[in-house]
């Protein structure tokens, strides 16, 4: 349980650790009911260190119990990102009792051998739970995929069962590319191929693959998440993927390259829930809302950093192509309490927006009516009485969404943070566009075009926004319809 919400910067609805720092989201699966989450997490500092695997279960995706730390370094090293799967089968022999087996996948990252030079200090290990995820075990021949590549970086495991081929596949990303490897028991492992972008040097780090319906075809596609930890579109690190087809031995994307899930500069290390009881067109993820730029420098006290909302992946047809749209899970609309109906409006200039909701933690849904609307640029502003301001700028003219978070709290904890304005390309449409925005404490979350564009970015601001201001520039902004509901928090009070 977070100690209070009375902290400054404590988001209500989404996932933090209870104290201390936390990164990647690690290892998740569901099973008998549950959705498991662990986290890079250091418990003794708020900022990086060994790390450890934090754990937390969640019924519904939205309010989660914390549990004991489920995986701790030892003499092979700290226990960097990886992932989880329900082993159904007992294929690795690990089971013990009717409760399926969980195996988890992660980098054993030997600091001694970094610091003396060595190329082969990340490793890839097991642990297995037979009690369905609540207790944690390492396999006693750990690793099991040593590194003979010669390149230094070599982590963040992520597995799937391939079924057409019967195998597990595990994802691997090493240094600029991500590799493929396969078992038929989980620690057994074979080289297959490997995937990267002529040219292309920055690092990459945790991958993930999976299969996507198309549900107008019924074709299966593949799609490959990577983050990018360096020059993302608005600065630092950015989960970018690629949609292709994988035969069980090679992935080949399609010719329209890499593309970004996110927008904002806050949703790093994107990944999925293995096992999750949803239809063959759906994936369900969750992000590290931070950017290693400036994470370990976040004006927060008691812990550091928190995730996006869980989000809803599917394949969306565009020309020739395909791009992924994201969405908040549907759970997340049992937080919503009180309903302010803005209704059809016409803004011109400035208007507050009032009602039973505070602006540091709500919801908003704008529906635009573009014929009507004349404005250029619309947007979006919070303030504060300490003279904070964050805007979001919705600018049709030049096909863009921009958010310019340059004001919305004290300076000098770092610089790369207040450059901006960040902006994404947004395709507006015809007749109408709708606009979710989710606002909690330090964060936002914009979600436009049918899930297309994502925008993700958290704020510091001196004391909680509390007015909320909708604004049209040369010419009227104009809603066919708009809603503002508040939202309850996650953890019990
Ligand atoms: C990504 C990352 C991973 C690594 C982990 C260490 O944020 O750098 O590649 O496993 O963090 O905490």
């Amino acid at each position: 349980k977070p100690r209070a919400y009375g902290e400054p910067h404590r988001p209500r609805f989404h996932f933090t650790p209870p104290a201390q720092w936390m990164n990647d989201p690690n290892g998740m699966f569901y099973l008998n009911g549950e959705y498991h989450l662990s986290y890079q997490y250091y418990p003794d500092s708020t900022v990086w260190g060994p790390m450890h695997w934090g754990h937390a279960v969640s019924k519904d995706l939205v309010r989660w119990e914390h549990l004991p730390i489920a995986l701790y370094p030892d003499s092979l090293g700290y226990i960097f990102s990886g992932s989880a799967v329900v082993d159904h089968d007992n294929t690795s022999g690990l089971a013990a009792g009717d409760t399926p087996v969980v195996v988890a996948a992660f980098t054993h990252h030997d600091p001694v051998g970094e610091q003396a030079g060595a190329n082969d200090f990340q490793k890839q290990s097991l642990a297995f739970s037979p009690d369905g995820g609540r207790t944690w075990t390492k396999y006693a021949g750990n690793p099991v995929l040593a590194n003979e590549t010669g390149i230094r970086d070599f982590r963040d495991p992520k597995l799937i069962w391939h079924e057409p081929t019967g195998k597990w596949i595990m994802a691997l990303a090493v240094y600029d590319r991500v590799q493929f490897y396969a078992s038929p028991d989980l620690k057994q492992w074979t080289y297959l191929s490997e995937f990267g972008i002529p040219g292309d040097t920055r690092l990459w780090e945790c991958p993930d693959l999976f299969p996507l319906l198309d549900p107008e075809t019924g074709e299966t596609r593949w799609v490959l998440l990577v983050s990018i930890q360096q020059d993302a579109p608005n600065g630092g690190t950015a989960t970018s993927y690629f949609i292709g087809d994988f035969d069980g031995t090679r992935f080949l994307a399609d010719p329209d390259r890499q593309q970004w899930l996110d927008w904002g500069t806050d949703n790093y290390a994107f990944v999925t829930w293995d096992n999750a009881p949803v239809s063959p067109d759906r994936r369900i993820g969750i992000g590290w809302m931070s950017n290693w730029q400036y994470a370990q420098q976040v004006p927060t006290e008691a812990w550091r950093s928190a995730m996006t909302v869980p989000r809803v992946l599917s394949l969306r047809r565009e020309g020739e192509g395909y791009f992924l749209a994201s969405a908040p899970i549907g759970a997340l609309e049992s937080l919503r309490a009180e309903e302010t109906r803005l209704g059809r409006r016409v803004i011109i200039g400035e208007q507050e927006i009032q009602g039973s909701f505070s602006p540091d933690r709500c919801e908003l849904l704008l529906q635009t009516d573009l014929e009507r609307t004349t404005a250029s640029l619309f947007g979006i502003t919070l303030t504060n009485p300490g003279g904070d301001r964050l805007i979001i700028g919705l600018d049709r003219e030049n096909g863009q969404v921009w958010v310019d978070r340059r004001n919305s709290g004290p300076k000098g904890f770092s610089d790369a943070f207040f450059v901006g304005p960040h902006s994404a390309p947004l395709d507006f449409g015809e007749a109408t566009m709708d606009l979710r925005l989710l606002l909690d404490v330090a964060s936002l979350e914009l979600f436009a075009g049918e899930g297309k564009l994502n925008f993700t970015e958290v704020f510091f601001p001196s004391s909680p926004f509390q007015t909320l201001t909708v604004w049209a520039q040369d010419g009227e902004w104009v809603l066919s319809d708009g809603r503002v509901y508040s939202l309850g928090g996650i953890w019990e009070e």
